[in-house]
Order: structure tokens, then sequence, then C-alpha cells
């Protein structure tokens, strides 16, 4: 007799998704957690508190992929760590309930194709790419005029460019509206986080790039908009919190109850929106042009802003010297076709090694 329960291999658990995402495993007895990963951070308490057997710190995640047979692969880690673990469960057709949206990025090609063979569901985490994805199901692609992900603009929204030299660290983690990880904290703050967001929405919705619109949307407030062929857009509103896109990942295609507040109508509620500033956050057309030119360029434009960005956290480069580096990484990229896993991680590294290579020695 098949089980009711979902097995869940959460990857990434002591990340802000990953300890999300337990919260909501936690109120809901037919999922069940049978693998928890981190990159360092001990493991044993968890592990202890959710009586899961299998354990992993480091390392390559697919390895305790193979041991615990999960019904369902939470794929939270941060960064291109979260590669193999994308192509592992897209190959073998195991949900993906996918937030690390770098292996998406990097991925893509390689990922599309894995999806097609496996013939799995991938459902998004990030929030954004829930809405879509919920304001498109049932339609036709045909009926698609375009989608819109909104962006926050982060907390530099109104700043000058003179002022964003010497913007520091902790204004830059300070993000108005979510609550985030420290590395997607700071993409959002440069918007390549939602350079990021439309490369993966790209290979999400199979769509081409002039179908994607990114909009400021500085409340937070609408996740995201899919416009039809009839003039009608449908729009994904709520409060912005993590665990409303995590728990319909997690119990798709049911909507189960959270504890977030239904939207409060009687209250004020901001629906502005404004065109993201190109010149200030360049960061966002940097990524719509190496999505759009395809092969290594997405995986370049990722590895560097991981480097730039944990550069950045460490002190060793100021904010606007982010896109610089980035943007130097595509100038140097080959751009050819990636055919598999160990291009792509010869691709990633190349723009790495190029990236570090242009950061002055830590003191
Ligand atoms: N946070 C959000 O609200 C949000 C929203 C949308 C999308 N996302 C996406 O979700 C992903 C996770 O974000 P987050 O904010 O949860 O990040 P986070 O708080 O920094 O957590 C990252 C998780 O990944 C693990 N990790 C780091 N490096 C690793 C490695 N080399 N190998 C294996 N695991 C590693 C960390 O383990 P340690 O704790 O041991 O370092 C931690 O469990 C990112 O791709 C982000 O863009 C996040």
């Amino acid at each position: 007799m098949a089980s009711d329960l979902t097995r869940i291999a959460l990857l990434g658990a002591t990340g802000s998704i990953g300890r999300q995402a337990l919260e909501i495993v936690d109120a809901h007895a037919d999922l069940e957690i049978v693998a928890l990963t981190s990159g360092s951070q001990p493991l044993d308490e968890l592990a202890a508190r959710h009586r899961v057997r299998h354990v992993q710190v480091g390392g390559d995640p697919t390895e305790i992929l193979d041991r615990s047979e999960p019904d369902l692969v939470l794929n939270a880690v941060v960064g291109f760590a979260g590669v193999g673990a994308t192509l592992w469960a897209l190959e073998r057709g195991v949900t993906l309930a996918l937030a690390n949206k770098e292996s998406l990025v990097a991925a893509g090609d390689l990922a599309l194709a894995a999806w097609r063979r496996g013939g799995g569901l991938l459902l998004p985490v990030d929030s954004e790419h829930s809405a879509v994805f919920q304001c498109l199901e049932g339609r036709a692609p045909e009926a698609i005029d375009s989608l819109v992900l909104t962006a926050s603009g982060g907390p530099f929204r109104n700043h000058s460019l003179a002022a964003l030299e010497s913007v520091s660290v902790e204004e830059a983690l300070a993000h108005p509206t979510w609550s985030m990880g420290p590395k997607v904290t700071i993409d959002s703050a440069t918007l390549a986080n939602k350079g990021l967001e439309l490369i993966e929405a790209h290979y999400l919705f199979e769509l081409p790039y002039e179908m994607i619109d990114v909009v400021v949307h500085p409340t937070s407030v609408v996740h995201g908009l899919v416009r039809f062929r009839d003039g009608a857009a449908l729009a994904h509103v709520g409060y912005p919190d993590m665990r409303v896109p995590i728990s319909y990942a997690l119990t798709y295609p049911e909507r189960r109850a959270t504890s977030v507040p239904a939207l409060d109508l009687t209250a004020p509620l901001s629906l502005e929106f404004e065109p993201p500033d190109s010149e200030r956050f360049p960061l966002l057309p940097l990524a719509r042009q190496a999505g759009e030119r395809g092969g290594t360029y997405p995986c370049a434009f990722n590895a560097a802003n991981e480097v730039a960005v944990a550069a950045f956290l460490d002190g060793r480069i100021g904010f606007l010297e982010i896109a610089p580096l980035v943007e130097d990484a595509l100038e140097h990229a080959d751009g050819g076709a990636v055919n598999d896993l160990f291009e792509l991680v010869e691709a990633d590294l190349d723009a790495r090694r190029l990236a570090e290579g242009r950061l002055a020695p830590a003191a």
C-alpha cells in the first residue's frame, strides 16, 4: 500500500528557508523529514528533534539523496553548491521544491534537459515564481502575454549613486520587507537577485526574456503577475512571508493553512510600481544580457556575483564594486554551450578565479 507520508529531504536546513520549512513540516503529520543537510553548522540537535537518520554537513548533497530516497527534495542551499541536488531530483523525476535559484541560473539548460527526461514536478519556492506559477495554473501557453516579477527595490531604492558609494554591510543587510539569509539580502540590495530571478523564470516557465518584465513594488504585497492576451492580468497578493510559498510547494496541489494572516483590506495598502533604475542597479540589465546570450554567461554571472557578494560581506570591496566584478567576468566568459556538469563546474570555477583575481588580497 502506498504511504500517505511525503518524505522530504531538506537541504540547507539551518538557513532562513530551511528553518521556516521545518516550521511548516512540524504543523503537518503527513510531512516527514528523512534527510537534513547544512554547509558547516552541526545538525545533531535538529536531527534529534525531528528524528532524522540521514544527516550531512558539507560535501556533495547527492550522496544523502541516494541514501534517503526522498519523495520531495527542498533545495534551500545557497549558491552554486545547490546545483548537484537540483539535477539529481530533476533527472530522477523526484519532486523538486526549489529555493536555490542559483542552480537554475547556472545550470539552466542542463536542468531543463534533466527535467524533461525525469518528468517530475518542479515547484518554485521563490515567492515571485510561486506567485507566477499559481497565476499560470491551467492556462494555455498561447494565452500568456507576459510575466511580471516584482522587486521591493531593497534598502537603497532611493539612494543616489553618490550615496551608494559609502553604504555599509549593516545597511545593505537591513532589507525593508523580507527577512532572509545574507547572500540573498545583498543580492536584493543590488537587484542582482531580480536578475537571477529573471533567468530563473525564463527556465521555469520556458518563456523568452522579452516576455518577462521586472517592476519595483516597494511594499512587496504583489508577488508576481501574469498578463494575458485578452487584456486581463492576474496578480498574486499577500503579506511578504516565505512560509506561504514554502507551504504551497510542500503541500502542493493543496493549499494548507499557515499562521500567516489573511490580507486586511481595511488597512492602507500601497500598490505602487515603478521601473527599476539600470544606472544605479546595473546587475539587473547585466543579468538580462547574460540570460539572453545563454551558454556559460548565466553561470559566469552567478559565480562572479557570489564571489563579489562574499567580498562585500567581508568588507573587502564596497557596494558599487560588486557590479564591475560581475561585468568583468561576463566580458571574459567564453559563452560556449554547456554540455555536462563537468563543463558547468569548469565555467563556474573560471569565473570565480577571474573575479577572485581582481580582488585585492585580504588584509
Ligand atoms: N531566505 C529567503 O527568504 C529566500 C527567499 C527566496 C529565495 N531564497 C533562496 O533560497 C536559498 C537559501 O536562502 P537562505 O536565505 O535560506 O540562505 P541562508 O539563510 O544563508 O541558508 C543557506 C543554507 O545553505 C547551507 N549551505 C551553505 N553553503 C553550503 C554548501 N556549500 N553546501 C551545502 N549547504 C550549504 C547553509 O548551511 P550553514 O548554515 O551550515 O552555512 C544553510 O543551511 C538561496 O538560493 C536564496 O536565494 C531565499
